[in-house]
């Protein structure tokens, strides 16, 4: 199956799916952490987006694109995938259809997470992570045993610089005004299907399970 996961910052894309390429057994990609690895590796890429990320802007096109083709290998775009922050812009979505084509593959499903500002920011104010292995903690939702601490290796968990509040507002200004034509797009394919985003993790789980479900019956 290659799925789609659309939505503001913070609304669960990223913890969504890691729990279904888990039970499809499909890749998980990231661009957020793709980028993320490349400034953490002080990488010319890193280096470039880390720019754009700290504002909380889109990184260029021109830097996306390859980075995704790079990935969606054949074994990949078989296998099947979930695309986590990607496609972030209408040319994207077009030049991600595009190379799709070329390879004989389309998308299955785009799913929207549907969450108010209010949730989006009080979520990305207690998130954490591990600088080591990149296990994801938030206050309150999900504690580490030990404060401040990662539960599988036991180093000092951070905060993301784009978490910051005054940067959190700009992400949501930059998916209102960018990103979110691409529901539209999506929408007329009859590929989009909503899935509402508040609540307890495992209950919104469930929800997309169900829709998956429905898609794959339909
Ligand atoms: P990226 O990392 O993709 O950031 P984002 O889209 O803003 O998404 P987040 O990771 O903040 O949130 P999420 O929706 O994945 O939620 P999560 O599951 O983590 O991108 C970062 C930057 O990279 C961009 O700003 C841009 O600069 C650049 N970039 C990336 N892709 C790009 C592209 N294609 N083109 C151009 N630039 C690009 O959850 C958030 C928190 O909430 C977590 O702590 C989690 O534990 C918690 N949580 C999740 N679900 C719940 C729940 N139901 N209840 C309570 N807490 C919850």
């Amino acid at each position: 199956m290659n799925l789609i996961f659309l939505g503001p910052p913070g609304s669960g894309k990223g913890t969504q799916a890691k729990m279904i390429s888990e039970t499809l057994d499909i890749k998980h990609l990231s661009t957020g952490d793709i980028l993320r690895e490349a400034v953490a590796a002080g990488s010319e890429l890193g280096m470039k987006a880390k720019v754009h990320m700290d504002k909380g802007d889109l990184v260029p096109d021109q830097y996306i694109m390859g980075m995704i083709e790079e990935r969606l290998q054949s074994r990949v775009l078989d296998d099947g995938f979930v695309l986590d922050g990607f496609p972030r812009t209408v040319a994207q979505a077009e030049a991600l259809a595009m190379m799709l084509a070329r390879y004989g593959k389309d998308i299955d499903k785009a799913i929207l997470f549907d969450v108010s500002d209010e949730e989006v920011i009080k979520r990305l104010s207690g998130r954490l992570y591990c600088p080591v292995c990149n296990a994801g903690y938030n206050y309150p939702s999900r504690l580490p045993k030990r404060q401040g601490r990662c539960d599988h290796d036991g180093a000092e968990l951070r905060r993301r610089p784009d978490d910051e509040e005054n940067v959190v507002k700009n992400r949501l200004g930059v998916y209102r005004k960018q990103t979110e034509p691409i529901i539209d797009y999506y929408r007329k394919q009859s590929l989009l299907t909503n899935v509402k985003a508040e609540g307890p993790i495992d209950s919104i789980y469930k929800e997309l399970l169900k829709v998956l479900k429905e898609n794959q019956e339909a």
